[in-house]
C-alpha cells in the first residue's frame, strides 16, 4: 500500500508531503510515514533543509480520533518521532494551510520555523473531545505565547487566524502562495541568510507577568466552571508543568493526557464528534444529489421562534422577509431581531455596521405574496393544526415552482400538513430549538413524500447556518419532543408524589443536566408545553389518565405560564426561580383529586430513574420503529437540543453505559411499584431484546 507520507526534493529542499484525506488526520499509517520520511532525511545529508506540507484542503487536522479507542494507542510513536524533527541540524520548516488542529500545530511547533497561509486557522481543540494535547502542545505553546494565553487557547479550545498567530510569532511568515511554494521560498530566503534550527524546546517559559498564584486560581476556577470535565483541570496542570524542564513537563502532560483519553467523559466526548458527522449522513441518499439553490427565504409569523429562525439566515448573509398578520406583530418581531443583534452588538461580538448590514437583509410585509419568490418558506405560526393546514394551503398556492415549504411545528403531523400544501414532495419540517438564533439543533423532518433533493438541501442549509442537523421520522414530537414528553410526565408525577422543582430540577442537575425539565419548560413557557398537550388530546394521542400531564394543564388555566409570568412550576425573583409553595399547594391538591399517594423526601436516585430510563426507554422505541436512523442520533438530539450533558454522550450512550440490564430491572421495578395501566413502564422489545443478549443500544442498527 503507498504511504500517505512521501519525501521528495527539490534543488536542494527535501519535501515532505502528507497526503491523508479528508483532513491529513495522524492516522499510525501517517506516523510510520513520517519515521520512514525522517530516516530517510537523516540518511540523506545532501539536502540543506525540509519542508513539510500537507496535500489538499488543509496541513493536518490532528490525531486520528477514530485511533484513541484502539487496544494499542500510544502518542509515543508520534512523540518521538516529534522529538527528531525538532532536533535535526538541519532547518525544519511546516508550511501551513487550512486548519492545523491538535496534532497538526504539535507537528508544526516541533519544526523550526512556520510560514502560514493568511487563511490558516490555528488551534488546540482536544478540550472539546475531553482530552488536551497530548503531543507536547501544553508544552511547546507556552514557550512561544506565555503560559497565560497558552492556557487559555488550550481550555477553551478556539482557533486563531494566522495573522493573529504571526503576531505572537506562532508563525513566522505570511504568504499567499500555494503552501508548497511559500514553504521553498521561505527556506531558500532562510538558506541564503545562513538561518539554522531554532527549538522551541530549548525555550523557557516567560514567567515575569505571571501571578504567583496563576495557576492555584486557573484550577480553583476549572473546578467550579466545568466540574463534570476532569479535562479543565489536567490542562491547568499540564500547562503548569511547561515551567518545569522540558522532559519533566513531557512526563507530565503524558500522564494527564491517558488519564483523559481512558476516561469515560472523554469516550461520550468522542463519540460524539462521530455523532454529529454521521447524523449528516443519510441512508440511501447519494452524496452527490443535486441540490435546490436557497438564495432567499421567508418566515411566516414573527414570533419567538419567527424571528430567531430569520437570524440564522440574515447571519448566514441570505436575504429573507418576514410575513406577519399585523404591523404591530411585525413591528415588535423585528424589534426584537435588533435588540438582540444590538445586545450582541454591545458584548463586542458584532459590529455596529454588521448589525446594519444584517438589519438590511430582513424586510417584513403583511402580504403573503412576499413569499411568492424565496426559495424556501418556513411557517412558524401558532401550534394549531387547523391554523397550520390554513397556512400550508396557502402557501402551496403561493410559492413559487420549486420552492421548498418548511414548518417549525414542534409536534404536528407534518404529513398532514405535507397534504395541506397540495405539493407534499416539497415539504419537509425545519424544527428550531428555542432560542432559534443560539441553539445548535435543527431537526429535519422527513415526511413519506419529501423529495430527496429537499432532503439533502435542507441538510446543507443546516451547515450554512451552523446547525447540527437529525433527521427525524414523523411521529408526534420527533425525536426530542417525544422522548422529553416522557421525562414531562415523570415530573409532574413526582411533583404530585411530593417532590418539589427544585428536587426534581436538582437530581438531573447533579448529572450535569443544564437545566432539569420545570426550569426548562417555565423557560420554554407552560403556555407552549400545555397547548402541545391540549392538541394531542385532541388528536387522541394522550392515555386515558386524567392524571396525566395534570399539572401543566392546571398551570396554564391559572395563568403561571413561567418565566414569561413570573410563575410556572416555580416562582420568579427577577429571572431566579424560587420555590413557591402555591405549586405545592396545587400540585397536592390534583394528587388528592387524583388518588395519588404523597410520600415523603424522594430519594435523588429514585428522581434520576424516574426521569431518564423511561426516556431512554422511549429512544429505542423510536429506534425500533425507524424513527431515528441511529442511536447517535438520538445523543445529538439530545446535547444539542436539550442541553444534556456532552461529558455523559447523550442518553443512548449513558443508556450503555449504565448497562441495559441494569435499566430493564429498574423499569420493571417501577412497573410493578407504580403500577403500569397505561404502559408507562413497559419496556421496549428492542431494549428487553438488547439486555438480554447483553448487546448495547449504541451497536444498533437498522436492518
Ligand atoms: N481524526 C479523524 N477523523 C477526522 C478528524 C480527526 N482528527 N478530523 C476530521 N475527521 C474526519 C471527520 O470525521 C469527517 O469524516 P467523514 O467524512 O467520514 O464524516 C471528515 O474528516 C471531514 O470532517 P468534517 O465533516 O468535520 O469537515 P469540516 O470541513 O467541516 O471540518 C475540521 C474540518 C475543522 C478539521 C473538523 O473536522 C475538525 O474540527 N476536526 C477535529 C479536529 C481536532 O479535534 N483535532 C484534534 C484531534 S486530537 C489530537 O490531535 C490529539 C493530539 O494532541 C495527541
Ligand atoms: P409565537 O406565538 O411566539 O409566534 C407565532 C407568531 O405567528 C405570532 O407572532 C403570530 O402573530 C404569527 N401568526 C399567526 N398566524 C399567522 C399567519 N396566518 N400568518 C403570519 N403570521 C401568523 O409562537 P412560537 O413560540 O414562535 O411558535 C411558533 C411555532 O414554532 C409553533 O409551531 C411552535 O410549536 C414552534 N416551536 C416553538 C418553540 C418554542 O420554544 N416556543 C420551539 C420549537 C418550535
Amino acid at each position: 500500500m503507498n504511504s500517505p507520507v512521501t519525501l521528495n526534493r527539490h534543488g536542494d529542499i527535501a519535501l515532505l508531503r502528507i497526503d491523508n484525506p479528508p483532513v491529513n488526520a495522524l492516522s499510525p499509517a501517517v506516523v510510520a510515514g513520517l519515521v520512514a520520511a525522517i530516516d530517510a532525511f537523516e540518511a540523506d545529508t545532501s539536502c540543506k533543509a525540509l519542508l513539510l506540507h500537507g496535500e489538499g484542503r488543509t496541513f493536518v487536522a490532528g490525531g486520528d480520533i477514530s485511533s484513541f479507542d484502539l487496544p494499542d494507542f500510544t502518542t509515543q510513536p508520534f512523540n518521538g518521532t516529534l522529538a527528531r524533527i525538532e532536533a535535526l541540524g538541519r532547518p525544519v520548516v511546516a508550511a501551513l494551510h487550512g486548519t492545523v488542529l491538535g496534532g497538526g500545530l504539535e507537528l508544526a511547533l516541533a519544526c523550526h520555523w512556520r510560514v502560514a497561509h493568511p487563511k490558516t486557522q490555528l488551534g488546540l481543540p482536544e478540550v472539546k473531545l475531553g482530552i488536551l494535547p497530548g503531543s507536547l502542545g501544553t508544552q511547546r505553546l507556552p514557550r512561544v505565547v506565555g503560559a497565560e494565553l497558552a492556557l487559555d487557547l488550550i481550555a477553551s479550545g478556539r482557533s486563531i487566524g494566522a495573522a493573529e498567530a504571526r503576531q505572537l510569532g506562532l508563525v513566522d511568515e505570511m504568504s499567499d502562495a500555494a503552501p508548497l511554494q511559500a514553504g521553498i521560498a521561505f527556506i531558500e530566503a532562510l538558506l541564503a541568510r545562513g538561518a539554522g534550527p531554532r527549538r522551541i524546546s530549548e525555550r523557557a517559559v516567560a514567567t515575569e507577568s505571571l501571578a504567583p498564584d496563576f495557576f492555584e486560581r486557573a484550577l480553583a476556577d476549572a473546578a467550579r466552571r466545568k466540574p463534570f470535565h476532569p479535562s479543565a483541570r489536567n490542562i491547568v496542570r499540564a500547562v503548569q508543568a511547561s515551567l518545569l524542564p522540558f522532559a519533566e513537563g513531557e512526563a507530565a502532560e503524558a500522564r494527564l493526557f491517558e488519564e483523559l483519553r481512558v476516561s469515560p467523559e472523554s469516550k461520550a466526548m468522542r463519540h460524539l464528534f462521530f455523532a454529529e458527522r454521521l447524523a449528516s449522513k443519510i441512508p440511501g441518499l447519494p452524496r452527490d444529489t443535486t441540490l435546490r439553490p436557497v438564495r432567499s427565504v421567508g418566515v411566516l409569523g414573527a414570533g419567538t421562534m419567527g424571528g430567531g429562525i430569520a437570524m440564522n439566515f440574515a447571519n448566514a448573509g441570505i436575504p429573507t422577509v418576514l410575513v406577519e398578520t399585523s404591523q404591530a406583530a411585525l413591528d415588535r418581531g423585528l424589534g426584537i431581531i435588533r435588540a438582540n443583534y444590538e445586545a450582541s452588538a454591545a458584548k463586542g461580538r458584532l459590529t455596529a455596521e454588521q448589525v446594519e448590514a444584517r438589519m438590511a437583509l430582513l424586510r417584513g410585509s403583511l402580504d403573503d405574496a412576499a413569499l411568492a419568490d424565496c426559495d424556501l418558506v418556513i411557517e412558524a405560526v401558532f401550534e394549531n393544526m387547523d391554523l397550520k393546514k390554513q397556512v400550508c394551503a396557502r402557501l402551496g398556492a403561493v410559492c413559487k415552482p420549486g420552492a421548498i415549504i418548511a414548518t417549525n411545528t414542534s409536534t404536528l403531523d407534518v404529513d398532514v400538513l405535507a397534504e395541506a400544501t397540495g405539493r407534499p414532495a416539497d415539504m419537509v419540517g425545519m424544527h428550531f430549538f428555542s432560542p432559534a438564533n443560539v441553539m445548535r439543533l435543527l431537526e429535519v423532518v422527513r415526511g413519506a413524500k419529501t423529495a430527496p433533493e429537499v432532503l439533502a438541501t435542507v441538510m446543507q442549509l443546516a451547515r450554512t447556518i451552523g446547525k447540527v442537523a437529525v433527521v427525524s421520522g414523523v411521529c408526534y414530537g420527533f425525536i426530542g419532543n417525544r422522548m422529553a414528553e416522557v421525562y414531562m410526565r415523570e415530573a409532574e408525577f413526582l411533583m404530585m408524589e411530593g417532590a418539589s422543582p427544585a428536587q426534581i430540577d436538582g437530581a438531573v442537575e447533579a448529572l450535569g443536566m443544564a437545566m432539569g425539565p420545570c426550569r426548562m419548560l417555565d423557560m420554554a413557557g407552560i403556555d407552549v408545553g400545555a397547548k402541545t398537550v391540549i392538541e394531542y388530546g385532541k388528536a387522541g394521542g394522550l392515555p386515558p389518565d386524567d392524571s396525566y400531564r395534570a399539572v401543566v394543564r392546571k398551570m396554564f388555566e391559572l395563568g403561571r405560564f413561567g418565566q414569561k409570568t413570573g410563575a410556572g412550576y416555580y416562582r420568579y425573583d427577577g429571572r431566579k426561580p424560587v420555590d413557591d409553595p402555591e405549586t405545592a399547594r396545587i400540585a397536592a391538591e390534583l394528587a388528592a383529586q387524583h388518588g395519588i399517594a404523597r410520600r415523603g423526601d424522594i430519594p435523588p436516585q429514585e428522581i434520576v430513574e424516574r426521569l431518564l430510563y423511561p426516556l431512554i426507554n422511549e429512544g429505542a422505541r423510536i429506534l425500533e420503529e425507524g424513527i431515528a436512523y441511529r442511536p447517535g442520533d438520538i445523543d445529538m438530539v439530545w446535547v444539542a437540543g436539550y442541553g444534556f450533558p456532552d461529558h455523559r454522550g447523550g442518553p443512548i450512550h449513558m443508556a450503555d453505559a449504565i448497562g441495559l440490564p441494569q435499566i430493564a430491572v429498574r423499569l420493571a421495578h417501577y412497573a410493578k411499584t407504580r403500577g403500569n395501566p397505561h404502559g408507562y413502564w413497559t419496556i421496549s422489545p428492542l431494549l428487553a431484546s438488547l439486555a438480554g443478549q447483553g448487546k448495547r443500544l449504541s451497536d444498533w442498527q437498522a436492518a
